[in-house]
Protein backbone atom coordinates (compact mmCIF):
# COMPACT_ATOMS: atom_id res chain seq x y z
CA UNK A 1 0.00 0.00 0.00
CA UNK A 2 1.26 3.34 -0.75
CA UNK A 3 2.79 5.12 2.32
CA UNK A 4 0.77 8.75 2.34
CA UNK A 5 3.26 11.59 2.09
CA UNK A 6 2.96 14.33 4.98
CA UNK A 7 2.53 17.83 2.82
CA UNK A 8 3.28 20.81 4.31
CA UNK A 9 -0.14 23.00 4.68
CA UNK A 10 -0.71 26.53 6.21
CA UNK A 11 -2.31 26.11 9.89
CA UNK A 12 -5.75 27.91 8.47
CA UNK A 13 -5.68 24.59 5.85
CA UNK A 14 -4.69 22.08 8.14
CA UNK A 15 -7.53 23.12 10.69
CA UNK A 16 -10.07 23.49 8.09
CA UNK A 17 -9.47 19.84 6.55
CA UNK A 18 -9.32 18.17 10.04
CA UNK A 19 -12.91 19.80 10.54
CA UNK A 20 -14.34 19.10 7.59
CA UNK A 21 -12.77 15.28 8.13
CA UNK A 22 -14.59 15.08 11.22
CA UNK A 23 -17.37 16.53 9.69
CA UNK A 24 -17.62 13.71 7.11
CA UNK A 25 -17.11 11.15 9.76
CA UNK A 26 -20.10 11.43 11.23
CA UNK A 27 -22.56 12.54 8.28
CA UNK A 28 -25.48 10.94 8.01
CA UNK A 29 -25.95 11.65 4.22
CA UNK A 30 -23.03 9.92 2.55
CA UNK A 31 -22.02 6.37 2.55
CA UNK A 32 -19.13 4.97 4.93
CA UNK A 33 -17.32 4.33 1.67
CA UNK A 34 -17.27 8.35 0.97
CA UNK A 35 -14.55 9.55 3.05
CA UNK A 36 -11.96 6.95 2.60
CA UNK A 37 -12.70 5.87 -0.85
CA UNK A 38 -13.33 9.33 -2.87
CA UNK A 39 -12.48 12.63 -0.53
CA UNK A 40 -9.13 11.02 0.78
CA UNK A 41 -8.31 9.48 -3.12
CA UNK A 42 -9.33 12.85 -4.35
CA UNK A 43 -6.79 14.08 -2.17
CA UNK A 44 -4.06 11.93 -2.60
CA UNK A 45 -4.70 11.93 -6.36
CA UNK A 46 -4.45 15.97 -6.33
CA UNK A 47 -0.91 15.79 -4.12
CA UNK A 48 0.37 13.41 -7.01
CA UNK A 49 -0.46 16.10 -9.88
CA UNK A 50 0.85 19.19 -7.21
CA UNK A 51 3.96 17.19 -6.87
CA UNK A 52 4.36 16.88 -11.32
CA UNK A 53 2.88 20.51 -11.88
CA UNK A 54 4.87 22.40 -8.74
CA UNK A 55 3.36 25.74 -10.32
CA UNK A 56 0.27 24.58 -8.44
CA UNK A 57 -0.90 26.55 -5.27
CA UNK A 58 -1.13 23.10 -2.71
CA UNK A 59 -3.16 24.96 -0.32
CA UNK A 60 -5.82 26.05 -2.69
CA UNK A 61 -6.01 22.85 -4.17
CA UNK A 62 -6.39 21.42 -0.58
CA UNK A 63 -9.30 23.49 0.22
CA UNK A 64 -10.93 22.63 -3.19
CA UNK A 65 -10.45 19.15 -1.76
CA UNK A 66 -12.03 19.37 1.20
CA UNK A 67 -14.84 21.99 0.04
CA UNK A 68 -16.14 20.57 -3.22
CA UNK A 69 -17.86 17.92 -1.77
CA UNK A 70 -19.32 19.84 1.39
CA UNK A 71 -22.09 19.82 0.41
CA UNK A 72 -22.83 16.47 -0.12
CA UNK A 73 -21.71 15.54 3.23
CA UNK A 74 -24.43 17.78 4.31
CA UNK A 75 -27.35 16.51 2.08
CA UNK A 76 -27.53 19.11 -0.52
CA UNK A 77 -26.52 16.44 -3.78
CA UNK A 78 -27.77 18.48 -6.78
CA UNK A 79 -26.23 21.62 -6.77
CA UNK A 80 -23.48 21.00 -4.84
CA UNK A 81 -20.93 22.63 -6.66
CA UNK A 82 -22.09 25.77 -5.58
CA UNK A 83 -23.18 24.80 -2.23
CA UNK A 84 -19.31 23.95 -1.71
CA UNK A 85 -17.85 27.10 -3.67
CA UNK A 86 -19.73 29.41 -1.34
CA UNK A 87 -19.47 27.58 1.68
CA UNK A 88 -15.81 28.35 0.93
CA UNK A 89 -16.34 31.85 0.39
CA UNK A 90 -18.12 32.22 3.48
CA UNK A 91 -15.78 30.26 5.80
CA UNK A 92 -12.83 31.49 4.17
CA UNK A 93 -13.85 35.37 4.79
CA UNK A 94 -14.26 34.43 7.92
CA UNK A 95 -10.85 33.15 8.68
CA UNK A 96 -9.73 36.36 6.86
CA UNK A 97 -7.70 34.87 3.94
CA UNK A 98 -6.52 36.97 1.00
CA UNK A 99 -9.56 37.72 -1.12
CA UNK A 100 -7.95 37.02 -4.34
CA UNK A 101 -7.05 32.91 -2.77
CA UNK A 102 -10.60 33.08 -1.54
CA UNK A 103 -12.06 33.26 -5.18
CA UNK A 104 -9.38 30.79 -6.73
CA UNK A 105 -11.05 28.07 -4.39
CA UNK A 106 -14.74 29.70 -4.91
CA UNK A 107 -13.52 28.53 -8.61
CA UNK A 108 -11.85 25.15 -7.88
CA UNK A 109 -15.45 24.14 -6.23
CA UNK A 110 -17.59 25.76 -8.87
CA UNK A 111 -16.12 24.14 -11.60
CA UNK A 112 -15.84 20.69 -10.56
CA UNK A 113 -18.16 19.58 -11.86
CA UNK A 114 -17.40 20.56 -15.54
CA UNK A 115 -20.92 21.13 -16.24
CA UNK A 116 -21.85 24.72 -16.80
CA UNK A 117 -18.64 26.32 -15.23
CA UNK A 118 -15.94 24.95 -16.74
CA UNK A 119 -11.83 24.91 -14.74
CA UNK A 120 -9.73 27.61 -15.67
CA UNK A 121 -6.91 27.63 -13.85
CA UNK A 122 -4.56 25.02 -12.57
CA UNK A 123 -5.84 24.14 -9.09
CA UNK A 124 -9.42 23.84 -10.28
CA UNK A 125 -8.05 21.42 -13.61
CA UNK A 126 -6.13 19.35 -10.64
CA UNK A 127 -9.31 18.99 -8.21
CA UNK A 128 -11.42 18.08 -11.88
CA UNK A 129 -8.82 15.59 -12.82
CA UNK A 130 -8.79 13.95 -9.32
CA UNK A 131 -12.24 13.72 -8.38
CA UNK A 132 -12.59 11.78 -12.12
CA UNK A 133 -9.06 10.09 -11.03
CA UNK A 134 -11.11 8.96 -7.55
CA UNK A 135 -13.54 7.29 -9.28
CA UNK A 136 -11.89 5.11 -11.54
CA UNK A 137 -10.42 3.37 -8.12
CA UNK A 138 -12.12 1.27 -5.63
CA UNK A 139 -15.28 0.27 -7.99
CA UNK A 140 -16.98 3.06 -7.12
CA UNK A 141 -19.22 3.78 -10.56
CA UNK A 142 -20.31 -0.29 -9.07
CA UNK A 143 -21.45 1.49 -5.98
CA UNK A 144 -23.34 4.35 -7.53
CA UNK A 145 -25.85 1.45 -8.08
CA UNK A 146 -26.32 0.48 -4.53
CA UNK A 147 -26.21 4.75 -4.49
CA UNK A 148 -29.53 4.95 -6.77
CA UNK A 149 -31.30 1.59 -5.64
CA UNK A 150 -34.06 3.77 -4.40
CA UNK A 151 -34.80 6.44 -6.79
CA UNK A 152 -34.31 4.60 -10.01
CA UNK A 153 -34.78 1.42 -11.89
CA UNK A 154 -31.24 -0.66 -12.28
CA UNK A 155 -31.49 0.21 -16.23
CA UNK A 156 -31.89 3.79 -15.56
CA UNK A 157 -28.71 3.49 -12.91
CA UNK A 158 -26.79 2.13 -15.48
CA UNK A 159 -27.65 5.01 -18.29
CA UNK A 160 -26.98 7.86 -15.79
CA UNK A 161 -23.57 6.05 -14.52
CA UNK A 162 -22.46 5.43 -17.84
CA UNK A 163 -23.14 9.29 -19.07
CA UNK A 164 -20.82 9.88 -15.37
CA UNK A 165 -17.97 8.02 -16.84
CA UNK A 166 -17.99 9.58 -20.20
CA UNK A 167 -17.97 12.70 -18.46
CA UNK A 168 -15.51 11.96 -16.02
CA UNK A 169 -13.09 10.11 -18.77
CA UNK A 170 -14.09 13.17 -21.88
CA UNK A 171 -14.21 16.08 -20.12
CA UNK A 172 -12.68 16.07 -16.73
CA UNK A 173 -9.16 14.87 -17.32
CA UNK A 174 -7.28 17.79 -17.94
CA UNK A 175 -3.51 15.95 -18.13
CA UNK A 176 -2.99 13.54 -21.31
CA UNK A 177 -0.69 11.28 -18.97
CA UNK A 178 -3.41 10.64 -16.63
CA UNK A 179 -6.15 9.66 -19.81
CA UNK A 180 -3.22 7.43 -20.85
CA UNK A 181 -3.10 5.76 -17.63
CA UNK A 182 -6.84 5.20 -17.00
CA UNK A 183 -7.65 4.67 -20.85
CA UNK A 184 -8.11 0.75 -20.35
CA UNK A 185 -10.04 0.76 -16.99
CA UNK A 186 -12.50 3.20 -18.67
CA UNK A 187 -12.64 0.87 -21.78
CA UNK A 188 -13.55 -1.91 -19.21
CA UNK A 189 -16.07 -0.06 -17.66
CA UNK A 190 -17.75 1.15 -20.36
CA UNK A 191 -17.78 -2.39 -22.16
CA UNK A 192 -19.41 -3.58 -18.13
CA UNK A 193 -21.93 -0.81 -18.74
CA UNK A 194 -23.09 -1.35 -22.50
CA UNK A 195 -26.72 -2.54 -23.03
FE1 LIG B 1 -18.86 16.61 -6.52
FE1 LIG C 1 -15.94 14.73 -5.53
Amino acid sequence: MEVRKRYKYSPLVLKLRKAIIEEAKKSKHISSWFLPRHLMEVERCANRLCDKYSQADRDIVCLGVWFHDIGRLRGYDKKHDIYGAEEARKILSQAGLPSAKIEKVYEVCRSHKCEDVQPKSLEAKILATADAMSHFMHTVYLRLFLYYQTEMTFDESRILIRKKLERDFNRKIFFKEVKNQLRKKYEAMRFVLQD
